[in-house]
């Protein structure tokens, strides 16, 4: 079955060769793209959307989500709203509600904040375990994760439950947890800051981790300086999310993780993730997006969707505010929430024969995840802020 869609006013691929078409139109067979080209030389297809002058943008490739949860912490964002500080300690909260409820609940509420999401314009998303925290539920968020999401990431490593030792509960992470999680999980995180995980243990998460044969990816220096971002660099991790106090010498290894990619499948360095709506929710100095970038740093833009430092999945949000507060361009703010939350998934790249087409970008052969703005550019997201402005 195929589909032509046809009059987009403004096609943004987020493909190196292809730009950004004016008057174009795509055929989508199935779930590929199989044409692309000018509006006026379209071949024929089973159906037809005529497109009616709106931009269409790839889908929002998601990194950075946290949806495996129960329970609610509506209390703690007042407290911070009238001037506490975040710190991670909300985590347990959300640990007991998660621990009490159902599977059918969990999974329920999961879809729910996926199916928010789809509604946004997401159209490939990763989730993180990490309110389970003991080798039960852990398993079981990496279960039902795995059921609702693209891809999947560990993170047993979030926060040391109350009355354990930090030293027991890392080798449980490194040992017993990890293998209960590893049929369901592709990817692997630590949260490496202070009152999370020292530099210590989080290199002994990531170490076992990736000899599980798991990619890696972050958590790091949301909170404060410290070691994370360094340790992603090390460990080749796939990225490094947060990222809002970076030392000079971060930016460096940063870009210099980066300096032997040819854009290719060759060695890739390490993305970095910035989280404009947890910025703004947990009232943190907004991560150095601008700076990355004229560093050279690959960067991705995601909702780290979480009860706690960011309930919210709209990536148009975050991309919004990419552009009005952290001083990125449309285009560079679109393409971290696309391509760059693909690179980061190393989804960026892929076919047929692979079994996992592309995602991320417009281009004949990739995934058919298309967006449709109710406006004639991507522009409007940031000119017309906090509108629903996802027509399909
Ligand atoms: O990415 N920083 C750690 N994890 C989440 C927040 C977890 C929570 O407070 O529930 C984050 O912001």
């Amino acid at each position: 079955m195929s589909e032509l869609i046809t009059n987009i006013g403004e096609l943004m691929t987020q493909d190196g060769e292809l730009g950004t078409l004016r008057n174009a139109a795509v055929v989508l067979e199935g779930e590929r793209i199989a044409w692309i080209g000018d509006a006026g030389n379209a071949p024929a297809a089973d159906t037809a959307t005529d497109a009616q002058g709106r931009a269409v943008l790839p889908g929002w490739v998601d990194s950075h989500t946290h949806l495996i949860f129960a329970g609610d912490r509506t209390a703690e964002f007042e407290a911070r709203m009238a001037g506490e500080s975040y710190s991670a300690g909300g985590i347990a909260v959300s640990m007991n509600a998660t621990r009490a409820a159902s599977d059918y609940e969990l999974t329920r509420m999961a879809l729910g904040r996926v199916s928010e999401a789809a509604s946004q314009g997401t159209t490939y998303l990763e989730t993180k375990t990490g309110y389970g925290l003991d080798v039960e539920h852990e398993a079981r968020s990496a279960r039902i994760a795995s059921t609702v999401a693209d891809e999947v990431t560990y993170l047993g490593a979030h926060l040391v439950p109350a009355g354990m030792d930090a030293g027991a509960y890392t080798e449980l992470v490194c040992g017993e947890m990890l293998g209960a999680v590893r049929p369901y999980v592709s990817w692997a995180d630590v949260f490496c800051e202070t009152g999370a995980f020292t530099p210590e243990q989080s290199r002994a998460v990531l170490t076992a981790c990736r000899e599980a044969g798991l990619g890696l990816r972050v958590h790091g220096n949301q909170l404060g300086p410290g070691a994370g971002t360094a340790l992603a660099v090390e460990f080749g991790a796939a990225s490094v999310d947060h990222v809002n106090f970076l030392a000079d010498s971060d930016f460096d290894l940063l870009a210099q993780s980066w300096s032997g990619w040819d854009g290719g499948a060759g060695e890739r360095g390490t993305v970095a993730t910035v989280l404009p709506a947890c910025d703004l929710s947990t009232r943190q100095p907004l991560a150095p997006a601008r700076r990355l970038l004229d560093a050279g740093v690959q960067l991705a833009i995601a909702s780290n969707c979480n009860p706690g430092t960011s309930y919210t999945s709209s990536v148009a949000f975050c991309v919004t505010t990419a552009v009005l507060q952290m001083g990125l361009s449309v285009h560079e703010a679109v393409r971290a929430a696309t391509w760059g939350g693909a690179l980061a998934l190393g989804r960026e790249t892929g076919t047929d024969e692979d079994g996992k087409r592309a995602v991320g970008s417009i281009a004949v052969g990739h995934r058919a995840d298309l967006h449709m703005l109710n406006a004639p550019s991507a522009t409007h997201l940031a000119y017309r802020p906090g509108m629903p402005l996802t027509h399909q």
